[in-house]
């Protein structure tokens, strides 16, 4: 029999308190010098996407509506005919992560499209090399992006102007961040799934590469399907029922402190801390440090106690984590249900760093019973 999905609460429960709340990219307009970027400087040529680089204007959204997410996945077909037809993904490590030369993700047929849902589910990180998603008007990357699932507007990040859904990441050359940042801090590592403070976190997302420096400033994903594996039955069982809640309110916080914009009311949303994905019916472990604060129905400790050792098994999983190097032309999708990841901060300043994200909001996470391991 399918399992039954689990109800999650209507309401969040409002927790919050003082945290250490972390985040290396701590960039936004109080940092950029829009000539700079446009001109160019001592330390960088013009911006290689112009028609990318940030902008913070002042307008304000109302409240994200619920609505009902289709997963394309659901349709694919398992061979992925559409997808690779002839070309064969490489596997970075067995448990989390492909690499793909020879497929052009804006080409693709909605059969493809939804090969790629499905294909990503599975590697939960993919890194497709020498894409023209960057090249194409920048309507055409979000019609693209839109096929799986409602575009997300980022409360506080850069976009590119008129283009909201755009979430870019952006660094000038001219930034000190990195100085600043390693005098209070011994590391960047930050994992997080994206938004997940959201009622409906992203699902299919896409990251894509529009300048950056030679080497520096890879991405780390792991697995939080396996995350939730390697743990006990007894573990496993104990994490079922339980919801955490996940706050934006610490990140939108920080925007304001460094000039920027908050376009949104911030939220706070409980998640189940094990989900199960929609498509493939696998459960993954869904907590991440920047945005989980508490387990609900435990005292301050308890909950404490566990979250740590939640951060700690999947800080610690390299052997269910696989490091993306960014190159020209390198289009990252991960499916943000069963991965977790962090940028990294470990290029020296004087280097431009840009990003654009396309980011697709998906389900409201819900669980399924525990299942005892499948013997032999
Ligand atoms: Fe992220």
């Amino acid at each position: 029999m399918a399992p039954v999905a689990v109800q999650t609460p209507a309401e969040p429960a409002p927790v919050r308190g003082p945290i250490d709340y972390k985040e290396a990219f701590i960039t936004g307009p109080k940092a950029y010098n829009k000539e700079y970027e446009e001109k160019g400087s001592a330390h960088q040529a013009p911006a290689k996407y112009p028609n990318y680089l940030p902008t913070w204007d002042s307008k304000t959204y109302p409240p994200l509506e619920p609505f009902t997410h289709y997963d394309h996945g659901k349709d694919a077909d398992l061979s992925f005919p559409h997808l690779f037809a002839d070309v064969k993904p490489k596997t970075l490590t067995p448990k989390i992560g492909s690499e793909v030369h020879g497929v052009q993700l804006s080409k693709l047929s909605d059969k493809g499209k939804d090969e790629l849902a499905r294909f990503v589910a599975e590697r939960r990180v993919v890194a497709f090399r020498d894409q023209d998603l960057a090249d194409l008007p920048i309507q055409e990357a979000l019609d693209f992006g839109s096929y799986f699932g409602r575009h997300h507007i980022h409360v506080s990040s850069g976009a590119p102007a008129g283009y909201p859904e755009i979430h870019l990441v952006h660094r000038s050359a001219e930034d000190t961040a990195a100085r600043d940042y390693y005098q209070e801090r011994t590391n960047s590592v930050t994992w997080h799934s994206d938004v997940t403070f959201e009622q409906q976190p992203p699902g299919t997302t896409f990251l894509y590469v529009l300048d950056g420096p030679e080497a520096g400033g890879d991405t780390v994903f792991a697995s939080m399907v396996e995350a939730y594996n390697r743990l006990s039955p007894e573990f496993q069982k104990r994490l079922h029922g339980l919801q955490a809640l996940h706050s934006g309110f610490e990140q939108a916080e920080n925007s304001l402190s460094r000039g920027g914009v908050v376009r949104r009311s911030p939220v706070a949303n409980t998640h189940p801390l094990v989900r199960t994905h929609p498509v493939t019916g696998e459960k993954a472990l869904f907590v991440n440090a920047q945005f989980t604060r508490r387990i609900l129905g435990l005292k301050k400790e308890e909950s404490d106690m566990l979250l740590k050792f939640l951060f700690n098994h999947v800080a610690l999983g390299t052997d269910f984590q696989a490091r993306v190097k960014w190159e020209p032309g390198t289009v990252v999708v991960w499916d943000n249900r069963v991965s977790t990841h962090s940028a990294l901060l470990d290029w020296d300043d004087g280097h431009r760093r840009h990003l654009a994200r396309i980011t697709p909001q998906a389900e409201r996470p819900y669980e399924t019973p525990f299942e005892e391991p499948k013997q032999g």
